[in-house]
C-alpha cells in the first residue's frame, strides 16, 4: 500500500541510493526508465525540488524535453541487475519496463506513472530546466566529465507527492 510522506522524509535513503547503485528516473509516454546517480533533493522558491541531470545523448533526454512531469522511483535492495539494465541499455533499442518486469501504477499528482516495485517514489512537475554552461563550469570538472561536450540538462521538478510502499519500507 502506498502511503503519503513528506518530501524530505526519505532524504537520507535517497541520497544513499543515488551514491550507490542508483535510482530510476521514469519519463515519457510510454514511460522509459533510466538509472540516475546524480541529482539533488532540497528547497528552492519555497518549494520542495528534485533536480535530475540528463545528458542529451540519452533517449530519456528527448522524452524529458517533451514532458511536463516525471517520477523518481527508488527500488529496494535486490534490484542491482535491473538498475544495471536501466543504466546501460537504451529505450531506443528495447522496452526496459518489459525486460525488467516492472509494473506501473497511476501517480496521484502527475501523468507519469511510478514503478510499483519501488520502496518509495517522488512525483515531480517540471518547473525549470537549463543546460550546464561550460563557460562558467570549473575547468577540471569540464575536462573530467564532458570530453564529448555532452553537458547535462538539469531539470527541476517540484515534488507534488512522495509515497512510501508500506509493504516494503
Ligand atoms: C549508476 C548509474 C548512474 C547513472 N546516472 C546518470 C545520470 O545521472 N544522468 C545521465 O544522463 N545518465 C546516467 N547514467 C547513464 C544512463 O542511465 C544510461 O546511459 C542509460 O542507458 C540511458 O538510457 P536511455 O537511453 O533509455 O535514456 C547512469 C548510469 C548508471 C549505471
Amino acid at each position: 500500500m502506498m502511503k503519503a510522506a513528506g518530501p524530505f522524509d526519505m532524504y537520507h535513503e535517497t541520497i544513499g541510493k543515488l551514491a550507490g547503485n542508483g535510482i530510476i528516473l521514469l519519463a515519457g509516454d510510454p514511460p522509459n526508465p533510466m538509472t540516475i546517480g546524480w541529482g539533488t533533493l532540497g528547497e528552492i522558491w519555497h518549494m520542495p525540488i528534485f533536480t535530475v541531470l540528463v545528458r542529451p545523448t540519452r533517449f530519456t533526454f528527448g522524452l524529458m524535453e517533451k514532458a511536463r512531469d516525471f517520477t523518481v522511483c527508488v527500488l529496494p535492495e535486490g534490484y542491482k541487475k535491473h538498475l544495471a539494465i536501466c543504466g546501460s541499455k537504451s529505450g531506443r533499442d528495447m522496452d526496459k519496463i518489459k525486460v525488467c518486469g516492472f509494473t506501473l501504477g497511476q501517480s496521484a499528482n502527475v501523468g507519469t506513472p511510478f514503478i510499483t516495485q519501488s520502496a518509495f517514489h517522488y512525483e515531480c512537475r517540471i518547473v525549470h530546466k537549463h543546460r550546464l554552461d561550460p563557460s562558467v563550469l570549473d575547468k577540471a570538472i569540464d575536462h573530467k566529465y564532458y570530453q564529448t561536450k555532452d553537458w547535462h540538462m538539469v531539470y527541476y521538478g517540484e515534488i507534488m507527492g512522495t509515497f512510501v510502499n508500506s509493504e516494503i519500507v
